[in-house]
């Protein structure tokens, strides 16, 4: 088949190129030359695991083309699906802007029947207003073709896209029309194999079902840091606690690991713009709201645990971090925690030398030049002569410390661990001291 997409960002680029592989002939637009001119040279403007092998060997097949020509992208394909970007605005709601303008683009190029399908995580209606966006379009030219739009939202986590995309969990389609359902059947066919993961619903409910996901995943993340800062106040260890609900079925082991806040392009944008949909509808939303304030309140603990253990001062200090990115597995750092903490730090008069495995460039682009940050090369060399450790990020390298080495390289035993990645009895066994988030007798 043959399918144009408009938005090479994450979710765009990741469906372009899982389309491409099973043998689909995609056209992929996008407004930013510069990245077009970089993915048209092979190069991946994202850390993805997969994404780059799959990029390149589709277009050097011919099956992946890059263009800035939106004309040449809506002409090319029935199937044209809008992956752009959904910034926030000020006040939380999402920014149609991008999606709006690719429905006025589709409006002015179209010239036959299209089936447009929303990719991109939109607010209830949106799908309306871009029908009503290419109608209007059309009507300005004097044509009137016939075109549907439905809502096939997108689930895939940064760090495991492609393996998301390829083994998903369940495919939704929000439309009304039997084509629409035919076309959207064939085109997922290779990824939806062994049992039908295709999910069949109107236009509204698709829309919310992928800010209900975001916002259900959201909320246990926040219950759970809520229920650790319980524990920590109450002598009791999270951890233990975690095992014990998460052995209820009906609550499960997934999703309920505290730490020091979610992060990311999606939940905290998400959480944000549904509690803004919903005061919009006229209701209020409060656990939406509570969930986001728990969030924010979360990731200033990271700060408060070592300003405690430095009572109060940390004027002169410098603090290792290791782990930058929001989580890992991507260089990412949109709301990482591991930002609000530098942030206090140099606020406080701390300077930080920090390391992670992938997002040291983008650390450089968001704060090269500070003479408050060092970008080390190791995790050693962001901890060797530094007043205390902090972890932020949970990448596999930092699962496994020699904390003997901490003991004689930190100017001052203190680690402050975001994600609980050790035993506090082995961490102290080494005369640590050992701040992690919900585990009360672990200083
Ligand atoms: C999230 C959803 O998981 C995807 O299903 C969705 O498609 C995507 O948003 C989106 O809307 O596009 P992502 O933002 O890539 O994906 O990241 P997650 O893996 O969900 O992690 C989000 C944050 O939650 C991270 O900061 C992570 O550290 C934190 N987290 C996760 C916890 O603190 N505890 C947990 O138990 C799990």
């Amino acid at each position: 088949m043959k399918l144009t997409i408009f938005g090479t960002g994450y979710v765009g680029l990741v469906t372009a190129a899982c389309f491409a592989d099973v043998g689909h002939e995609v056209f992929c637009v996008d407004i930013d030359a510069t990245r077009i001119g970089t993915l048209q040279r092979g190069e991946v403007p994202i850390f993805e695991p997969g994404l780059k092998e799959l990029v390149v060997r589709n277009a050097e097949a011919g099956r992946l083309v890059f263009s800035t020509d939106a004309r040449a992208g809506v002409q090319f394909a029935e199937l044209i699906f809008i992956a752009v970007g959904t910034p926030p605005n000020g006040d939380g709601s999402a920014d149609l802007r991008h999606v709006l303008d690719v429905a006025r683009t589709i409006g002015e190029h179209i010239d036959g029947y299209k089936i447009v399908v929303g990719k991109s995580t939109v607010p209830v209606g949106t799908a309306d207003r871009v029908g009503a966006t290419i109608t209007e379009t059309m009507a300005a030219r004097g044509v009137a073709h016939v075109f549907d739009v439905c809502s096939n939202p997108e689930f895939l986590k940064e760090g495991s896209a492609v393996e998301d995309f390829t083994k998903p969990a369940r495919i939704i389609v929000g439309t009304g029309s039997e084509i629409v359902r035919k076309k959207l059947h064939d085109c997922y066919a290779p990824y939806n194999r062994n049992h039908d993961k295709l999910m069949y619903m109107d236009v509204r409910s698709a829309e919310l079902t992928k800010y209900a996901a975001n916002a259900m995943l959201a909320t246990k993340i926040s219950f759970m840091n809520e229920m650790a800062n319980i524990a920590e106040r109450l002598g009791a260890d999270i951890e233990e606690v975690r095992k014990g609900i998460g052995s209820d079925p009906r609550i499960g082991y997934q999703f309920i690991y505290p730490g020091c806040g979610y992060g990311g392009s999606c939940f905290p944008k998400d959480v944000r713009a549904l509690a803004s949909i919903a005061r919009e509808a006229g209701f209020g939303a409060d656990l939406m709201q509570a969930v986001e304030r728990v969030n924010d309140a979360q990731k200033d603990v990271m700060f408060q645990k070592l300003s405690q253990a430095f009572d109060g001062n940390l004027e002169g200090r410098t603090i290792a971090l290791w782990g930058l990115a929001f989580k890992p597995n991507t260089d990412d750092m949109r709301e990482a925690p591991s930002r609000r903490l530098m942030e206090a730090l140099w606020g406080a008069g701390a300077s930080v030398r920090a390391f992670d495995p992938e997002a040291m460039p983008e650390a450089r682009r968001l704060y090269g030049g500070r003479a408050d940050l060092v970008l080390a090369s190791s995790p050693q060399q962001a901890a060797a002569g530094a007043d205390a450790l902090a972890i932020c990020t949970e990448w596999k390298q930092f699962r496994v410390a020699d904390f003997a080495w901490l003991k004689a390289n930190l100017i001052n035993p203190v680690i402050v661990d975001g994600r609980n990645l050790y035993d506090p009895e082995q961490v102290r066994q080494h005369g640590l001291l050992y701040y992690a988030i919900g585990r009360g007798d672990s200083v």
